[in-house]
């Protein structure tokens, strides 16, 4: 169906997973290969080619997207929110030298194109809380949100000056069924579900009132290849795209749950997590998306709700 031969870095991953076997479906299996430093994700087993890879080596890196004839890499190799306050240095090495050596062999094999997924965490707390516009203050409070920051600067910087035609979208908090997060600040609105089927009850890190940016996965995995796929012409950002979805507290997405199972229970000891959600906006302005490129979004809190419950009880 295309030439292009696409290279997943961090496809064991909640994202990484499911927007693998999306682009399968849309570029051919053997087209899209996955690749991690982990082992392969069982969910990925039987649907396509891996290889291990670590993007911090950047000579094997680069040796297999010469080897495999690669045209577009999506890379999705990061440590997140939570886990970066945890081990800062880790984080801003991973995150920013994952992504140099990835943008460095775009330009070299003139890759056609790049995919990066920056965060919400770029936003700190003199961002506008309420319906957070494209530009605006940034100010980061996080190693997570600094690195994001940063990188959206480079992947401008590459577009800029080596022509380089790498495109990025500001996730809000990822909800899934099917991978598991990888130790973000929003992981709460993933983990109430497992409990709430498992032990009808969820002590969640988070305050009652924290309400945040979040998106269901399939909403997500749209967005990346309508960006993706979107005309060149279209694309106006090129440090990345704010997108946008539903925006709810854990005391409303508790009210959601009950509603389904209606012995869950709640209760709240917020943590160290709690600084970090303080620090983002609560809702996010995706207009300028909606109007580039067409973003709508198509779940809201009661449909992800439902559509999440039915999977975890399969
Ligand atoms: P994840 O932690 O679930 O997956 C990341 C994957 O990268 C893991 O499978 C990990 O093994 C792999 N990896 C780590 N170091 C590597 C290395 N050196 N070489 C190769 N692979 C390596 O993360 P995710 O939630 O899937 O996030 C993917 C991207 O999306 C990240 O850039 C993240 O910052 C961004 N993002 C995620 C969310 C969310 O809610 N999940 C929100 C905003 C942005
Ligand atoms: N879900 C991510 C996190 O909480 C946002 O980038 O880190």
């Amino acid at each position: 169906m295309t030439k292009e031969k696409i290279l997943v870095i961090g496809a064991s991953g909640q994202i990484g997973v499911e927007l693998t076997l999306a682009l399968r479906k849309i570029y051919g299996a053997t087209n899209v290969i996955a690749s991690d430093l982990r082992e392969q994700n069982p969910l990925l087993e039987g649907t396509g080619p891996y290889v291990s890879l670590d993007v911090m080596n950047k000579e094997m890196l680069h040796v297999q997207v010469i080897r495999q004839g690669v045209t577009q890499i999506y890379l999705l190799a990061a440590i997140l929110s939570a886990t970066g306050e945890k081990n800062p240095a880790l984080a801003w090495h991973l995150n920013m030298q994952g992504l140099l050596n990835v943008l460095d062999i775009a330009k070299e094999e003139k890759l056609t194109k790049v995919y990066w997924p920056s965060s919400i965490a770029v936003f700190g707390p003199t961002s506008p809380k309420k319906d957070c516009p494209q530009k605006t203050i940034i100010e980061p409070t996080t190693v997570y949100g600094i690195s994001k920051y940063a990188g959206e600067f480079w992947c401008n910087y590459y577009f800029m000056k080596y022509g380089v035609d790498v495109r990025s979208l500001r996730y809000p908090g990822l909800i899934s069924y099917k991978s598991a997060p990888g130790g973000g600040t929003t992981d709460y609105a993933i983990e109430i579900f497992h409990e709430a089927l498992e032990e009808g009850h969820y002590k969640c890190f988070l305050e009652r009132d924290t309400y945040l940016p979040m998106m269901y996965m399939p909403d997500a995995i749209r967005a990346t290849i309508e960006l993706m796929e979107a005309p060149k012409e279209k694309i106006s950002i090129r440090t990345s795209y704010n997108l946008s979805a539903i925006s709810f507290s854990p005391e409303e997405i508790s009210t959601e749950i009950k509603k389904h199972i209606p012995e869950f229970t709640i209760n709240y000891a917020p943590d160290y997590r709690q600084a970090i959600a303080n620090s983002w906006p609560q809702s996010i302005d995706d207009s300028v998306a909606a109007k580039d490129w067409g973003w709508k979004p198509e779940f809201d809190l009661s449909a992800m709700t439902k559509d999440m419950l039915d999977n975890l009880r399969k």
